[in-house]
């Protein structure tokens, strides 16, 4: 065992069997469930694909209308979380706020927090109250009143109406949908990972959630959108892409938006996102984000080789769509919570507990000098 070599960072490791998600990194593909997430983005809703991912296969009419109604009404917050929310800094990091509100929730929810439990509800609760979260949140701190849950709207409209006060346009509606459709689950990432780490220790599901918000919160995972906004801002325009980039690189800095550990290719949510950017900027006549990314994507493949992940292009619509920037990644985890739930539900149901060891590196047979002699 002692010689085993050691995968830094777990690289190519196969941990565990799933049948939820498969990516294909030298293909660029990705699969839910049997189903290719290009086809998943172009025909379905967020609903469907939470559905399919839950359950295995795709719902009828009357599944996904019972769904909708289900997570229609599960939207309000109890009063004790209201509180912990208002009492929250209004300038604290919003996936600090998400995490403690759900690990708060689980106090106040103890039949959804039952270990092992194959019940969809802990599930569909946390999926349907994130938004409302994140809309407490940020209105308070913008001194607007808080959301009012609207159980008839879909979950994207909710979540732009939560941070808005306004659903907005169709295309906004659809926007949106599509990106939660892309981020809804992505085999083992880290924040996946985690979450699977916590329940198979026959932990309860806001548990699990709890970890991996926590674990997206890296900006090497879930941050990164945020940080291709702030690398736009700081390019500026088009023709300083060439020279802002290359100073980056000279610096061995990463550029945020590229690479991945599984794609050796294009990652095919970055493919169907750059199409939404531009749509989304299109309709609402500014495309400097779009042609800015574009300009930065040639520079970045030319110098190192290196292609878009899903966060190049996600930080462009959700500002078109007013969404500010620090709650990207919250947002992130309001798609990301139906895979998370799903492989919490998949553990429970295999449970190993996830253990793994360690090559020890350190020495071992020093003798203790007592501290009056150090
Ligand atoms: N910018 C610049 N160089 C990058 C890079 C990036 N975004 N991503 C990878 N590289 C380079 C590394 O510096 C490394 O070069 P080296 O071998 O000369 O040291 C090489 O590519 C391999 O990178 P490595 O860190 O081993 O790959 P990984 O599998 O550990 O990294 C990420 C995957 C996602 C962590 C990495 O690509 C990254 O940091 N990307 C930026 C953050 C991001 O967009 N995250 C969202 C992921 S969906």
């Amino acid at each position: 065992m002692a010689d085993e070599p050691v995968q830094r960072g777990l690289q190519d490791v196969v941990a565990l069997e799933s049948q939820i998600c498969f990516i294909d990194g030298k293909k660029g593909r990705l699969i839910y469930r049997g189903y290719d997430i290009r086809e998943l983005a172009e025909h379905s809703t967020f609903e469907e694909v939470a559905y399919l991912l839950w359950y295995g296969r795709l719902p009828t009419s009357k599944h996904l209308d019972e769904l909708r109604r289900r997570l229609g009404g599960l939207r309000e917050l109890p009063e004790p979380v209201v509180r912990v929310l208002a009492e929250m800094p209004v300038n604290a990091n919003p996936m600090d706020v998400l995490r403690t509100a759900v690990s708060a929730l689980a106090v106040y929810e103890p039949a959804e927090t039952q270990p092992g439990s194959s019940s969809i509800g802990g599930a569909l609760r946390l999926t349907a109250v994130l938004p409302t979260i994140l809309g407490y949140y940020h209105r308070r701190r913008a001194g607007l009143p808080p959301p009012e849950p609207n159980p008839a709207l879909s979950h994207s409209a909710w979540i732009l109406n939560a941070i808005r006060g306004t659903e907005g346009s169709e295309l906004e509606i659809r926007a949106l949908d599509v990106a939660l459709i892309l981020h809804a689950d992505h085999e083992l990432n880290a924040s996946t990972f985690a979450a699977r780490v916590t329940a198979s220790t026959l932990s309860d599901l806001y548990s699990s959630v709890t970890s991996a918000i926590g674990t997206l919160k890296g900006p090497l995972h879930g941050g990164a959108a945020e940080r291709v906004m702030e690398l736009l801002e700081e390019v500026g325009s088009a023709d300083r892409a060439e020279e802002t980039i290359r100073a980056k690189l000279s610096r061995h800095e990463r550029i945020m938006g590229f690479g991945h550990r599984v794609y050796k290719v294009e990652d095919p949510r970055a493919t169907i996102l750059r199409e939404w950017s531009r749509r989304v900027g299109q309709a609402k006549g500014n495309l400097r984000y779009y042609d800015l990314l574009r300009r930065i994507e040639e520079v970045v493949h030319a110098e190192r080789g290196l292609y878009p992940n899903v966060d190049l292009y996600s930080g462009s619509v959700y500002t078109l769509l007013n969404v500010p920037k620090d709650l990207f990644t919250p947002l992130f985890a309001a798609s990301r919570v139906v895979g998370w739930t799903a492989h919490v539900l998949e553990e429970y149901q295999d449970l190993r507990l996830i253990r793994p060891t360690a090559q020890y590196v350190g020495l071992t047979d020093l003798s203790y000098t007592p501290i009056e002699k150090r």
